[in-house]
């Protein structure tokens, strides 16, 4: 069992500073909403599926992440708000060597 330390930026400014676990088979849209970091309904509401970009995030760190699978990608092309370090939470899955990954969740579209 590992535990990561992420931090995560919520839709009104706040850093939080999560410990999320890595032997769950989370991902990061998943930690959020565990962590009540966005209202319920506003995240997550494909469940995960790549077909909402409601978990939008941007990451701020230089973590290296896996690469973005085809759906994700093809998700970001046409959600808003989408800046070069855009990423769909539900994509991103915690990995130990995620350690010290930065993300600010994009606003709510
Ligand atoms: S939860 Fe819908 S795209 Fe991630």
């Amino acid at each position: 069992m590992e535990d990561i330390n992420i931090k995560i930026t919520d839709r009104d400014g706040v850093t939080h500073e999560i410990v999320a676990p890595t032997d769950m088979g989370m991902n990061l849209m998943e930690v959020v909403r565990s962590y009540e970091l966005a209202p319920e309904g506003t995240i997550g509401v494909c469940g995960g599926m790549a077909m909402c970009a409601s978990c939008q995030c941007y990451v701020i760190s230089d973590t290296v992440l896996p690469d973005m699978g085809d759906d994700e990608e093809a998700m970001l092309s046409e959600a808003f708000d989408v800046k070069d370090n855009s990423r769909l939470g539900c994509q991103i899955q915690m990995t130990p060597d995620m350690e010290g990954l930065e993300v600010e969740l994009a606003p709510e579209s």
